[in-house]
């Protein structure tokens, strides 16, 4: 694995690869990996060939009492992670690199980066656009990979792609969780072991959702009410936002009639944590996939 750390030459790769026509694969980081990122790979090199990933804790999608600076950095173990996976080249920037002085424009997705995250992130998408375009631009994939877990990251990212005719196809990959249930996330390395321990909580507030729904029930208030109950019910849990939502606007739904999620963000102690169960009508027949 090469790793390529200026933007000029990280182009340079890309147009090679291009040149060659051969399909570019490329998976997004902030680092910090565990196997929901090395699934991500895996994925694209079922697709691609180069696969690029990059590493770029992007200061511009945290929020100024946000984790920035204590976000995980463990570059030797990523980029061993990455080698391992089978990464062809690794784009490691610097911030200066990204966002030299004077830098100052930046993209937005109205309406949906307003909501759920957004709200309680305010600015957050907008980062979080603003770099994914950027890297889209250096690297100019074929194909990008992100995880379901940012089920509204992703569904933003895919509006940009669609809104300013990028030509990279967005992928949307499951979410790999532990075995007892939580989701990968970098974050989790900051919960403490009793929180640990209680942050199951989401995975089982959503199966108990989920249980709901495999019983006939439709109504969005009477599933919130199933998941309120379970999470509020553990002390070390504090509840951000827990939504049925459409998977296409992000907008609340009153009944399940069309692809939607459960969307939940809760506090463990500082720790905010997310996770979602994605619901899919399938056919007239009301029946459901579920995709947790
Ligand atoms: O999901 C992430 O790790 C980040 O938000 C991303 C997409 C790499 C942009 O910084």
């Amino acid at each position: 694995m090469e790793t390529i750390r200026t933007i000029d030459w990280m182009k340079q790769a890309a147009r090679q690869a291009r040149a060659e026509s051969r399909i570019i694969g490329f998976v997004p980081t902030m680092g910090a990996l565990h196997a929901g990122h090395t699934a991500l790979v895996q994925r694209a090199k079922q697709d691609c060939s180069p696969v690029i990933a990059s590493i770029f804790v992007n200061p511009k999608q945290f929020g100024p009492k946000e984790d920035f600076t204590k976000y995980p950095r463990t570059i030797e173990a990523d980029s061993g992670k990455f080698s391992a996976a089978g990464v062809d080249l690794l784009f490691l920037p610097e911030a200066t690199e990204i966002y030299p002085a004077g830098f100052g424009s930046y993209v937005t997705v109205e309406g949906l980066s307003d909501r759920l995250e957004g709200r309680s992130r305010p600015g957050h998408f907008r980062g979080v656009a603003t770099v994914v375009l950027k890297l889209l631009e250096i690297v100019q994939p074929d194909f990008a990979y992100f995880g379901r877990k940012d089920a509204q990251q992703v569904r933003i990212i895919s509006q940009m792609a669609r809104d300013l005719n990028l030509d990279t196809e967005i992928v949307v990959c499951p979410i790999v969780r532990e075995p007892d249930g939580l989701a990968l996330s970098s974050r989790n390395a900051y919960l403490s072991a009793e929180e640990r321990r209680a942050a199951t909580v989401l995975h089982r507030a959503l199966t108990a959702a989920k249980a709901e729904l495999a019983a006939g029930t439709r109504d969005s208030l009477r599933l919130q009410t199933v998941i309120r109950k379970i999470l509020e019910a553990e002390p070390l849990a504090a509840v951000d936002y827990a939504e049925i939502v459409d998977a296409d606007t992000f907008e609340p739904v009153a009944r399940i009639a069309r692809p939607c999620y459960a969307v939940l963000a809760v506090f463990m102690g500082k720790t905010r944590l997310i996770d979602n169960l994605y619901l899919e009508p399938v056919g007239d027949s009301g029946e459901l996939t579920y995709h947790l």
